[in-house]
Formats: structure tokens, C-alpha cells, sequence
């Protein structure tokens, strides 16, 4: 039976790995600060023997090279996610550079197989559409406080190749397009599909950064929880990088209408419109962000199965009984 920790286990995607896995008849150690999880999306685990959780922070090299150390293999998806609006910076480059800097110091010994969660923000301004796993990262202005996220994270994807490179630490990185269940975290770290359920379902208005043209491309967490279990368990995947989500290309406006349209509420939608410039200072937008995933499909054999909307349809159900 493997044992596998996963870093930032009562987050959304975590706390959906960690099921999927006891599932598969892993031993999960989930390992989280609280800082922004909740112990709510882990609770119905904690009586299961084959779980254990910790609450540690990742900064705490000691106590998580214990943890480290006892498993087979680890899932790093602890982060700080704040994008900007915060303005904490510092917070985002130290826990996601330094924690995982100290993931890899502890599995450079055990050659514990790592899998990185890294994001689809590190393709930054490319234009290049759809975003190849091979393509170049291009990050805008230093004075945009919006790329603290996306440069923290092609660091750890840095240190990840070089400790594979350096110690042979078997590595797989993932880079997430957004996701969310009703498990998120309906903050600003959420993204915006939970924001923005939020205020239609408390007739609130939506809040919309820029003119909201720019597109995403966001899924259902259980379509990004199964591309991570693929690469977890596919050899091929050691020393490779995946983009992993839905390809569903939707306007930021389009998933407002959306989310009016299937939660009808029968409400007006209200939409409230704030320029970048207020929120990030200099900012050039991102305009369009839709991941390739031949590669995925090619070598994990993934492909996401879960529509836009249905996973819309989902979240609100059981927001609704929640608020
Ligand atoms: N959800 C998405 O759409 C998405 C998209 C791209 C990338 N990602 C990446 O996937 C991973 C998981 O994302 P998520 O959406 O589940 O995020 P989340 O915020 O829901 O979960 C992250 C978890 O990490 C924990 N954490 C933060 N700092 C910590 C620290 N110092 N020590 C220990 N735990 C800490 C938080 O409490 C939280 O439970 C992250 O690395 C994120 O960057 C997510």
C-alpha cells in the first residue's frame, strides 16, 4: 500500500485528491496550516485508518521532512494563492518558494516521487494560444504586483527540474487551469466561478476586473483530480511537465451569464465593472488562456469529462443548501 502525503490537503483540489486517492486504497498523511483550507473539506476522513492529518506549515522544514521522509510520495499542492489584490507578495514567493524548496530537500535523500502543483498563470502574457507545456512563460511589467503568484511558481518548477536533474528526485508537474467545487474556498483565492455563484445566488453584483472579454478556461475539480492521479501513477510522467483542466474556452462576462442563466434566480444580473488598474497598478491583461492538452492526452491518456456547466450546476446545488 503506497503512502503518499499530500501538502495543503483540506484546500479544494487536495481535499478531492486525498478522497480519490483512499479511494484507490492509498495511506494519505494530509498535511495543512489552515491557513486558508478548512478542516470541514477533510472530516468526513479523519475516522478512516488509512488517514492521518497534520496541521503544519510548510515553512516548518523540520516537521515536514518528518512527514516527507514516510512517504513514497508526495503531492505539493500547498500554496499562497493571493493574486495581487492583497498585495501580499512576500507571503506568496516565501510559502511557495521556500516550501517548496523544502519539500525536495527532504525527498532529495528518499527519492520520494514529487508531484508539483504549479498553475496555468506561469504562461503569463503569451499569446501563443493554446498554451503548450513547451512554450515560453512570458511575465509582464515588475511594477504589477499580479505576477508574484506566476513567478513563485516557475521557481518551484525550477527547483523541481534541478532537483531532479541534481538528486534524481523523480518529479511531475502540473500545471492547473482553474477548477473549483463547492469545496473552494469562495475568496478572492477561489477564483472568480465561486465569487461570482456567490453574489448571484445573494443577489449581489458581479465583480468584474477589466472589461471582462478576457477568456478562461475553468473545470470541475474532479476532471483535475483525476489528471493528477494519471500523472501520479504513470512512470512516463517522471520529468515531465502537464497541463491539466478543461479546454473550454468561456469570457470572464460569458461565465457571469452563465451562472445567472443556470442558477435562475430570478433576479436582474448585476455586473460591476473595475479596471486593473485600481486593483494590479500597471497591468497588461491576460487576454486569452486555454491550455493544449494532446500532452496529457498522449501520455496519461486524460482527457477532462465534465462540462463547464454541469460543474456549475453542481457547485450551486449544494452552495445554496450551504448559504
Ligand atoms: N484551484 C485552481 O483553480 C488552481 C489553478 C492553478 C493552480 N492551482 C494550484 O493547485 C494547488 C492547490 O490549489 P487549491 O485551489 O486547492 O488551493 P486552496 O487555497 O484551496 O488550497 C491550498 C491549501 O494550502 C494550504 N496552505 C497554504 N499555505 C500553507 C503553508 N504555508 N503550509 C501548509 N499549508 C498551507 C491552505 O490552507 C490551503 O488549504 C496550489 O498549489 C495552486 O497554486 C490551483
Amino acid at each position: 500500500m503506497k503512502k503518499i502525503l499530500i501538502t495543503g490537503v483540506c484546500g479544494l483540489i487536495g481535499s478531492h485528491l486525498a478522497d480519490a486517492l483512499l479511494s484507490k486504497g492509498y495511506r494519505v498523511t494530509g498535511l495543512d496550516d489552515l491557513s486558508v483550507g478548512k478542516l470541514n473539506n477533510i472530516r468526513h476522513n479523519l475516522r478512516d485508518p488509512k488517514f492521518k492529518f497534520v496541521k503544519a506549515d510548510i515553512l516548518d522544514a523540520k516537521t515536514l521532512g518528518r512527514f516527507v521522509r514516510r512517504a513514497d510520495i508526495v503531492a505539493h499542492l500547498a500554496a499562497a494563492k493571493k493574486i495581487g489584490e492583497s498585495g501580499n507578495a512576500l507571503d506568496t514567493l516565501t510559502v511557495n518558494i521556500d516550501g517548496t524548496r523544502n519539500i525536495f530537500e527532504a525527498a532529495k535523500n528518499t527519492k520520494a516521487k514529487v508531484l508539483l502543483a504549479s498553475t496555468s498563470d506561469v504562461y503569463g502574457l503569451s499569446n501563443d494560444i493554446p498554451f503548450r507545456e513547451d512554450g515560453d512563460l512570458v511575465i509582464g511589467s515588475p511594477t504589477a504586483k499580479r505576477w508574484a503568484y506566476a513567478v513563485s511558481k516557475i521557481c518551484a518548477e525550477q527547483l523541481a527540474f534541478s532537483y531532479y536533474k541534481e538528486y534524481k528526485v523523480p518529479v511531475v508537474i502540473v500545471r492547473y487551469f482553474g477548477c473549483f467545487s463547492p469545496r473552494a474556498s469562495f475568496t478572492s483565492t477561489s477564483g472568480h466561478i465561486p465569487l461570482f455563484i456567490d453574489a448571484i445566488l445573494n443577489d449581489k453584483a458581479v465583480v468584474i476586473h477589466g472589461d471582462g472579454k478576457q477568456t478562461r478556461s475553468m473545470g470541475s475539480v474532479d476532471d483535475v483530480v483525476r489528471g493528477t492521479v494519471l500523472a501520479i501513477q504513470n512512470h512516463k510522467a517522471v520529468g515531465e511537465i502537464f497541463n491539466i483542466g478543461n479546454d473550454e474556452e468561456i469570457s470572464v462576462i460569458g461565465s457571469a451569464r452563465l451562472i445567472h442563466k443556470i442558477a435562475s434566480t430570478g433576479k436582474k444580473l448585476k455586473l460591476k465593472f473595475i479596471p486593473y488598474k485600481k486593483i494590479f497598478g500597471t497591468y497588461e491583461d491576460i487576454r486569452r488562456r486555454v491550455p493544449c492538452l494532446d500532452k496529457a492526452k498522449r501520455v496519461l491518456g486524460y482527457r477532462p469529462e465534465i462540462s463547464l456547466a454541469d460543474s456549475i450546476r453542481h457547485t450551486i446545488k449544494i452552495r445554496r443548501e450551504a448559504i
